[in-house]
C-alpha cells in the first residue's frame, strides 16, 4: 500500500472555438514586470510567475527527451508529437559531448549527431526547448558527457582549472553556435538554456563550492557563442547561482526526485517525500523569478542487477504522478520540466557503468515508443488541466482568492466548485467563441458535485443520473461516477462531458495550427478540436469544411470528435483517408476507424546463421606487431600512481570505449605458479585470461564490481620458451563525476595490478588494443563510441555487407560454444511489414534466469547484439536484469534486408550458448505518422591497418 493516498479530484479542462488559429499573440496591456538585469533580447522575459514569449505568458510545461538516445532523425518528430498529444509546450534536452568530440580537437555532429533535424521536428511539433548541453550533464551516459580522453586531462575538473576549461572550449564553442542559431531570436524553438548542470556537491576540501569563477566561465563560453536566451540553472534548492549571487544566471530553477530511484519497494514512498516548504524556499532564494522544476521525477534510472523497468514503474506510476505533480501545481510552478518522458536506450556504449543498456526510465513514452496507458493517460489529463487554465500562470500558492483571474479582456474565467476536494478549479472560456467544453472526471463510485456560475438552464444530452440545480445564481450538477457517458449542455454555452477517467483518457486536446502551420505555443489562445479516439491522437487541421485528424490506432475505433468540427462539415480524413461520419445537433461529428494487421516476422532459428571465431588473438602464430605497444611508464591519469611497470589503462593509449585486449610476452622459466590479476571497467564489467590457447579463468563480476582481483593458477610452463598473455576487458563506460574533487570520471579501465609468480613485474612486455585505431575511430557514421576492441568490431564485421559468406555455417548463438571465448555470429534478415504500421520489434533473451545453461543458473556470459551495425544492446546472463532489448525502425529497415550481429563470450571455461531468443513484435499499430527515413548508415569495407 501507498503511504500516500492519491487525491481524488475533478481535473480535466479544455475548451474549443470554431475560429481559425490566432499564432503567436501580444497581449494588449500586458504588465510586465521590470526586469533584474539587462536583457540580450526582448522575446523571452520573465516576472516571477512565469516566462513570456513575445509578451505572452507560456506555461513552459516540458519533458526530457534526448536526440542521443534515439539516433533515427526521422522519429524525433514522432516523440515530439507524442509530448506535445500530452499537453505539454516544451521539451528540454541534453547533449552528450562524448559522442561529439571522439577525439580531442576534432567536433563533429553529423547524420545522427546533427541537431538541424532536432531543431525542425520541435518547430513542426510546436514546441520549445530548453538546451542543456553540459559541458558536464550527469545523465547517467559515459563520464557524464565527458569524453573518455578527458581522463589525461590534469586537475580537479569542474573547477577553475585551465587544463580543463581549455580541453571544454571547442567543445562548448561549437555546440553553442549550433543552439545560437536555432534559438527563438533567430525563428528557432530554442526559447532557454542551461550551462553546466547539478552543480553544487563537492568534496569538503573544494572551496568555494560550488566555484562561481568556474560557473562565470562556462556562462561566457556560451554567450561567446551567441546564446542570448536566459540562462537557467538545475539547483539542489541551496540558491546557487541565482539572481543576485554570484555568476548569477537568469533564472532559478531545482532539481526534485522525492521518491528516489530504489525500485526494489514499490510499495513503499519515504516518508515525508511530498515536499511543502518549496515554495517558501523558493522565494528566500528567488523571489524575482519563477517557480521553476527544471528537472523533476518523471521515472527511475536502474542499475545492472537491478529489478527492471517494469517494477519502477510501479514506483513511479500513475499514482505518484496524480499526489506529486499536483502538489506542484498547488505551488504554481511554470516551468516544469519532467525527467525522463522518452528515456530511449544506450545504444554503442553510451551509457555509464551505473545502468544497462535499456534507458526506459519507466517513462510515460517507453523506450518502444509506445505510450503507457496509464502513466501517459494521467500526464495528459494533468497537463491539459493545468494548460487550459490561464489564471494558474499568474496564480500565487494559497492565495487565490483574487477576482482577477487572467490579464486579457478577451478571456473569461469560470471559478469551478468540487465539494468533495474542497479545491477551486478554473476553466478558460474564449468570449468570443462559439463553443466551450469542459470535461470533468473522477473515479467510479465517487460523488460530484460542480457549480458553474451563471450557468443558466441546463438540459441532459447523453445519459442519465446528473442531479441539477440552482444555487446563489449557479447552476449546481451531482453525480455519482460510472463508466456511462454523461452529456450535459448548459444555457451559457458550455458542454459538459462527464466522465469515469479511464473514459477520459480517451479524449484528446490538439491546438490547431495557425494558417502559417504553426502552433501557437502557450496552449492558452489557441483554437482546439477535442477528439475521442483511442491510442494516439497526434494531430487536426481544419481547412474550410474538411477537418484532417492524425492519430494511431491499436484497435478498430470509433472516433468522435467532441468539440472544434467545423459547423457543416463536409469531409473528414483520417490519417488522409475520406472517413464517413455523421454529425449530430451539437455540432459532434463520428467516425470509425477499422484496424485489420497482417504482420509477420521471421524467427531467429529460420536465418542462414554463419559463424567466426572473435578471439584469433589466442591462436598460435597470431600476429600483434600492429597493436599498440604499452609503453608509457606513467599514466596521465592523475587519479591513479601506477604500480605496473607500464601504464595498462585504455585511455592513456586512446582506447576509449567497449572492449580492451591486452597480450603481455614473457619467456617461461618454470617457476610460474599462478597469475594475480586486477582489472577494472566499471560496475558488472568482466575479464577472462588465456595463457598460450589454454584458458586460466574470469573475473566473471557482478552488479557492484567496478574491479576484480584474481589469482589464477597456471598450466605448466615450458622453461625457455616464449608465451603469450591475453588478457579481455569489458569497460561499462566512464564513471560520471557528479561530486567535485572526487574526478570519478579518471576511475581508470584496464589492468591495475598484476603478478607472475617467479618473475619480476618487468619481464612482461605488453601490447594492448581496443577499437580500430583508437580516437581516430573508423566508423564515422556511428561515432566515436559504438565499437569495441572485440576481434570482429577492429574487423568491421559487426556491418552490413560483412563478407560472412566465407564463415562457417551456424545455428547462431543459440547453439553456442562449448569452451571459454568470444563467438561471433551474423545473418542477414528480410523484413518486409506494411507501410503505415509501427511495430516495434525487441530481442527477447528466452528463459534465461532459469537453471538450463550449461552449469548453474548464473552462468557467466556477456552478449553485444548489433542491429545493421549499430550495437544495440549489452546482455549479461548473470547479473541482468534486461532481457528485452527493443530496436528502433529506422535503424531497422522494415523493408528489405537487415544485418543482425551478435558477440557472444562464455566467461566459463565450458562454454555457453543463449538457451533462447526471440524476434518479438511488442504492438501492432496502425499510424498516421508515416515513412520513417533509415538513420545514416554505412556498409563493412576491408579495413585498412585492421588486425
Ligand atoms: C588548450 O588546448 C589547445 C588545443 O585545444 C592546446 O593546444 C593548448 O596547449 C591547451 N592549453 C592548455 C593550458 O592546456
Ligand atoms: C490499445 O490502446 C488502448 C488505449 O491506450 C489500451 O487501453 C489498450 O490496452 C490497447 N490495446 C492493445 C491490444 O494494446
Ligand atoms: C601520486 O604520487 C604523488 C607523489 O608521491 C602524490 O603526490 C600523489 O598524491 C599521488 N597520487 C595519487 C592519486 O595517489
Ligand atoms: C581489489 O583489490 C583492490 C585493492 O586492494 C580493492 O580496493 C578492491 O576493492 C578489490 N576489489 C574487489 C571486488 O574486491
Ligand atoms: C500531423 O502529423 C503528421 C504525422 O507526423 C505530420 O506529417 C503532419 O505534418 C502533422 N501536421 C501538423 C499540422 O502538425
Amino acid at each position: 500500500m501507498h503511504s500516500l493516498r492519491a487525491l481524488s479530484t475533478i481535473l480535466f479542462a479544455g475548451f474549443a472555438v470554431q475560429t481559425a488559429g490566432l499564432g503567436f499573440i501580444s497581449k494588449p496591456g500586458m504588465q510586465v514586470k521590470p526586469y533584474k538585469r539587462e536583457l540580450l533580447q526582448d522575446i523571452v522575459t520573465w516576472d516571477e510567475h512565469s516566462i513570456f514569449v513575445h509578451g505572452e505568458r507560456v506555461l513552459f510545461y516540458s519533458g526530457e527527451f534526448h536526440p542521443f538516445r534515439l539516433p533515427v532523425p526521422g522519429l524525433w518528430l514522432d516523440v515530439f508529437q507524442k509530448i506535445r498529444a500530452l499537453g505539454y509546450t516544451g521539451v528540454s534536452f541534453y547533449v552528450d559531448w562524448a559522442l561529439l568530440e571522439g577525439k580531442p580537437g576534432s567536433f563533429s555532429a553529423e547524420g545522427i549527431f546533427a541537431f538541424e533535424p532536432f531543431f525542425e521536428a520541435a518547430s513542426k511539433a510546436g514546441i520549445y526547448l530548453l538546451a542543456r548541453p553540459g559541458p558536464y550533464i550527469n545523465a547517467e551516459v559515459s563520464g557524464g558527457g565527458f569524453p573518455g580522453w578527458l581522463q589525461r586531462v590534469p586537475g580537479i575538473f569542474r573547477n577553475p582549472n585551465p587544463a580543463f576549461e581549455n580541453a571544454t572550449d571547442l567543445y562548448a564553442k561549437s555546440i553553442g553556435e549550433i543552439i545560437a542559431r536555432a534559438q527563438i531570436t533567430n525563428g528557432g524553438p530554442v526559447i532557454l538554456f542551461q550551462p553546466e548542470n547539478e552543480y553544487y556537491d563537492c568534496l569538503d576540501w573544494v572551496d568555494p563550492c560550488p566555484n562561481p569563477i568556474y560557473m562565470q566561465y562556462v556562462e561566457d563560453q556560451f554567450r561567446d557563442a551567441g546564446i542570448v536566451v536566459p540562462y537557467i540553472v538545475n539547483d539542489n534548492n541551496e540558491g546557487n547561482f541565482a539572481p543576485g549571487t554570484k555568476a548569477a544566471t537568469d533564472i532559478y530553477g531545482i532539481d526534485n526526485y522525492p521518491l528516489g530511484f530504489d525500485c526494489g519497494s514499490p510499495y513503499t514512498w519515504p516518508a515525508n517525500a511530498l515536499a511543502t516548504y518549496l515554495t517558501e524556499t523558493h522565494l528566500e532564494n528567488s523571489p524575482t523569478t519563477p517557480f521553476s522544476y527544471i528537472e523533476f521525477q518523471g521515472g527511475s534510472f536502474d542499475p545492472w542487477g537491478g529489478w527492471g523497468f517494469q517494477q519502477c514503474l510501479e514506483l513511479v506510476g500513475y499514482q505518484f504522478e496524480r499526489v506529486f505533480y499536483k502538489n506542484n501545481f498547488a505551488s504554481a510552478v511554470t516551468i516544469f520540466s519532467i525527467y525522463m518522458t522518452y528515456g530511449g536506450t544506450n545504444w554503442g556504449n553510451l551509457g555509464h557503468p551505473g545502468g544497462y543498456t535499456s534507458y526506459d526510465y519507466a517513462a510515460v513514452i517507453k523506450e518502444n515508443l509506445m505510450v503507457d496507458r496509464e502513466k501517459y493517460s494521467e500526464a495528459k489529463l494533468e497537463a491539459n488541466f493545468v494548460v487550459a487554465s490561464p489564471a494558474y500562470l499568474t496564480s500565487v500558492p494559497a492565495n487565490l482568492s483574487n477576482t482577477s483571474y487572467t490579464t486579457t479582456s478577451r478571456l473569461s474565467v469560470t471559478p469551478l466548485l468540487d465539494d468533495e476536494s474542497d479545491t477551486k478549479f478554473y476553466v478558460l472560456r474564449q468570449s468570443y467563441g462559439s463553443k466551450t467544453i469542459l470535461i470533468v472526471y473522477g473515479g467510479e463510485g465517487e460523488q460530484h458535485e460542480l457549480a458553474v456560475s451563471n450557468g443558466g438552464e441546463g438540459t441532459l444530452s447523453e445519459g442519465d443520473g446528473v442531479q441539477m440545480g440552482k444555487r446563489n445564481g449557479a447552476t449546481v450538477l451531482n453525480w455519482s461516477t460510472s463508466s456511462s457517458r454523461r452529456v450535459v449542455q448548459l444555457g451559457c454555452g458550455l458542454t459538459i462531458y462527464i466522465l469515469d477517467r479511464n473514459s477520459a483518457y480517451n479524449y484528446w486536446v490538439l491546438k490547431l495550427p495557425n494558417e502559417n502551420g504553426l502552433y501557437a505555443p502557450s496552449g492558452q489562445e489557441a483554437s482546439t478540436v477535442i477528439v475521442k479516439a483511442g491510442y494516439l491522437m497526434r494531430n487536426a487541421t481544419i481547412s474550410g469544411d474538411t477537418l484532417n485528424l492524425v492519430g494511431d490506432f491499436n484497435a478498430t475505433t470509433d472516433i468522435e470528435v467532441v468539440g472544434g468540427a467545423p459547423n457543416n462539415l463536409a469531409t473528414l480524413n483520417v490519417n488522409g483517408q475520406a472517413s464517413e461520419f455523421t454529425q449530430d445537433e451539437y455540432g459532434v461529428a463520428s467516425t470509425s476507424v477499422s484496424f485489420n494487421p497482417d504482420i509477420s516476422v521471421p524467427s531467429l532459428s529460420s536465418l542462414d546463421w554463419k559463424y567466426i571465431d572473435s578471439l584469433p588473438e589466442i591462436k598460435p602464430g597470431y600476429d600483434d606487431s600492429l597493436w599498440r605497444n604499452a609503453d608509457l611508464t606513467q599514466s596521465y591519469n592523475d587519479k591513479i600512481n601506477i604500480t605496473t611497470p607500464v601504464s595498462l589503462l585504455g585511455a592513456d593509449y586512446g582506447f576509449l570505449t567497449g572492449t580492451l585486449l591486452f597480450r603481455g610476452h614473457f619467456t617461461a622459466n618454470g617457476n610460474e605458479e599462478d597469475i594475480f590479476l586486477e582489472t577494472q571497467g566499471g560496475s558488472a564489467f568482466g575479464s577472462s585470461v588465456w595463457i598460450g590457447d589454454t584458458y586460466v579463468g574470469s573475473w566473471a563480476g557482478y552488479d557492484a564490481a567496478a574491479n576484480g582481483n584474481d589469482t589464477y593458477t597456471l598450466p605448466n610452463l615450458q622453461s625457455g620458451s616464449e608465451y603469450v598473455i591475453t588478457v579481455v576487458v569489458d569497460q561499462q563506460g566512464m564513471d560520471e563525476n557528479y561530486v567535485v574533487g572526487e574526478n570519478e570520471m579518471k576511475s581508470p579501465r584496464g589492468i591495475l595490478r598484476y603478478r607472475l609468480s617467479g618473475h619480476a613485474a618487468s619481464d612482461v612486455t605488453w601490447k594492448i588494443t581496443g577499437n580500430l585505431h583508437g580516437e581516430d575511430y573508423e566508423d564515422k557514421t556511428r561515432g566515436p563510441l559504438n565499437e569495441g576492441g572485440l576481434y570482429a568490431e577492429r574487423q568491421g564485421y559487426h556491418l552490413p555487407g560483412a563478407p560472412i559468406d566465407s564463415w562457417s555455417s551456424s545455428g547462431g548463438p543459440t547453439e553456442g560454444i562449448d569452451s571459454a571465448g568470444i563467438a561471433f555470429y551474423g545473418a542477414e534478415l528480410e523484413l518486409d511489414l506494411p507501410s503505415g504500421w509501427d511495430v516495434p520489434l525487441s530481442f527477447t533473451f528466452v528463459n534465461s534466469t532459469s537453471a538450463n545453461a550449461p552449469g548453474s543458473s548464473a552462468y557467466a556470459y556477456h552478449v553485444q547484439l548489433y542491429v545493421n551495425g549499430f550495437q544495440y544492446g549489452k546482455y549479461k546472463n548473470h547479473i541482468g536484469p534486461q532481457t528485452s532489448f527493443p530496436v528502433p525502425q529506422g535503424i531497422w529497415d522494415y523493408h528489405g534486408t537487415n544485418y543482425i550481429a551478435f558477440a557472444l563470450w562464455s566467461l566459463e571455461a565450458d562454454g555457453a550458448k543463449v538457451e533462447g531468443l526471440e524476434l518479438t513484435v511488442n504492438g501492432t499499430i496502425l499510424s498516421g505518422y508515416g515513412d520513417i527515413p533509415m538513420a545514416p548508415m554505412s556498409n563493412w569495407e576491408q579495413r585498412q591497418g585492421a588486425y
